[in-house]
């Protein structure tokens, strides 16, 4: 509720929360390669029915990926809050049009259903951890499959003082209460909780890196 009214607020003084220089930046690696996992476009390939699967791309930023499905034959729907990143996506869309959608929105707002969604490193901005899962779980279809690259507390990092007290708070709410003050990312505990609180036909939790590739078939 508390981090709703945050992400209401935030989103009416400023749309897009990503800052000119860091999307700048951000884009460039993407294009460099710099930022690219190719591995995950490989897991990603093998559920890819070209010219049948629907694929959402969660938090898609500059839409590279997104790009790289759409080469694989898939029909792809970027979503993401940032305008920044939506003029990249669109830039690679060049004519495709019939087989690209744009939706301009946080991440929590799934519209549609489809055969596969991807969220790629930016878990941690939905707005609740469960429901955000439930969300997902709800916009794809009967045999649909999530593809999800997760920080973890891996990507904390160091912090000092008040700051490390914050933020020990921000994970105690998470972790203990599934309150969400700004953006946490689960534990690998927390992970395992949720995920495996569903009956999927099938489900794969495992390091992928620092972080928690998850695979889980509707
Ligand atoms: C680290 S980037 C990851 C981008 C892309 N998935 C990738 O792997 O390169 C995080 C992305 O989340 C987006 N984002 C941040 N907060 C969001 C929110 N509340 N709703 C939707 N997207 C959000 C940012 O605009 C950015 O594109």
């Amino acid at each position: 509720m508390i981090n709703y009214i945050i992400s209401k607020l935030r989103l009416l003084l400023n749309p897009d929360p990503i800052p000119t220089q860091y999307a700048l930046k951000y884009i460039s690696d993407a294009y460099s390669g710099k930022q690219f996992d190719e591995k995950i476009i490989n897991i990603v390939r093998e559920y890819i029915n070209p010219g049948k699967t629907k694929i959402l791309d969660l938090g898609a930023g500059p839409g590279l990926y997104c790009k790289r499905f759409y080469d694989l034959g898939a029909f792809v729907t970027w979503h993401d809050i940032s305008a920044k990143y939506k003029i990249s996506a669109f830039t690679l869309m060049k004519s495709n049009k019939q087989n690209w959608n744009f939706k301009l929105d946080i991440i929590d707002n799934i519209e549609g259903e489809y055969d596969i969604i991807f969220n790629r490193v930016c878990w941690y901005y939905c707005l609740n951890d469960n429901k955000f899962l439930k969300s997902i779980y709800n916009g794809l279809n009967d045999s649909g499959v999530f593809i999800g690259v997760l920080h973890n507390e891996n990507r904390l990092g160091k912090s000092y003082g008040i700051k490390r007290l914050l933020l020990k708070i921000q994970l105690i709410l998470n972790e203990k209460f599934d309150i969400k003050i700004g953006h946490p990312p689960p534990s690998k505990q927390k992970i395992n909780n949720i995920f495996s609180r569903y009956n999927f036909s099938s489900l794969k939790i495992e390091d992928y890196g620092l972080d928690t590739l998850i695979i889980f078939k509707k």
